[in-house]
């Protein structure tokens, strides 16, 4: 399968149908997971966990009970290297017929955190269900959509922009690129927000994030730079795909107002 079509394909699953995961998947995405590179170097540690053993439930999740986790130190820009790194493993598991769901909130959390031995410093941004899809969606899993509006996104002249805020990017001035700017727009987000704005200068594109209000807690973390994250994979994914290389680089060109947007990194495109 190639990423675009994972991209495209790749939905939350809520709903499993029961059957343990085969040992080789789970040891495929776990060895996966371990070799993933991010951007700002931020070492992430990986576990495989049994819920029966540890006692983990999600409220939202049936049918399976492996879930994957990460852990990694609470250090600037922890949120947006997760999200990058995780998005690559959930894209992993797609490609091999395995369903996921990013759970930030719907779980024990305390429960998941003393399965990853968390210690003090560290943080766990995210977890997600690993297991084979089942046909039918619950009832809570097809209702919890709609309440969200998860198969919506924004349009595309809301999201990019080209040179300035106030100009909308035309889609079809950007030749195959438009693919890259698709799987930005397609990507999960925490409560389907999709924060994501990218402005697009020559070759470079600033990717910038559109907070809503009440994503960011008392001790600084971002949930939404998580989701930046996962913008940030997909863009370079789809790029490389298209058989292009590019760069990466976290330089404020000073274009947007932080009222409005901040600014979180910079991706240039070359041939
Ligand atoms: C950072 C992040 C956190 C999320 N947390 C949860 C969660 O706690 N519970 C849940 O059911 N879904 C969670 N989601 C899934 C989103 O609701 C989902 O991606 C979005 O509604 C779009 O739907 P889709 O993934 O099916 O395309 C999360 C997604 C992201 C990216």
């Amino acid at each position: 399968m190639k990423i675009m079509e994972a991209i495209r394909s790749r939905r939350s699953v809520r709903t499993f149908d029961g059957t343990a995961l085969r040992q080789e998947d789970a040891q495929k995405i776990l060895a996966f997971a371990e070799k993933v590179e991010n951007p700002y170097d931020i070492p992430i540690t990986w576990k495989l966990l049994d819920a029966k053993k540890y006692g983990l439930n999600s409220p939202v999740i049936v049918g399976t009970d492996l879930y994957i986790a990460g852990k990694m130190r609470r250090v600037p820009h922890a949120e947006e290297a997760f999200g990058y790194a995780f998005e690559k493993v959930i894209l992993f598991a797609e490609t091999i017929g395995v369903g996921t769901t990013w759970i930030a909130g719907t779980m024990n959390r305390a429960a998941f955190e003393r399965a990853m031995d968390l210690s003090e410093d560290e943080v766990m941004p995210c977890v997600s269900p690993l297991g084979y899809p089942a046909k039918k969606m619950s009832l809570r899993e097809s209702v919890m959509r709609k309440g969200i509006g998860a198969d919506d996104r924004l349009d595309f002249g809301k999201l990019f922009f080209d040179g300035a805020f106030d100009k909308p990017l035309d889609q079809h001035k950007i030749g195959k690129l438009a693919e890259a700017f698709e799987a930005v727009r397609l990507g999960p987000s925490a409560v389907n927000k999709q924060p994501w704005r990218i402005v697009v200068c020559g070759d470079t594109m600033h990717f910038y994030e559109k907070r809503s209000k009440g994503y960011v807690s008392e001790n600084e973390w971002d949930i939404q730079k998580i989701d930046m994250g996962i913008a940030l994979s997909h863009f370079e994914l789809a790029v490389k795909e298209l058989g292009s290389s590019l760069s990466f680089e976290i330089r404020d060109p000073g274009l947007a107002d932080p009222g409005v947007a901040i600014y979180i990194a910079s991706y240039t495109v070359k041939e």
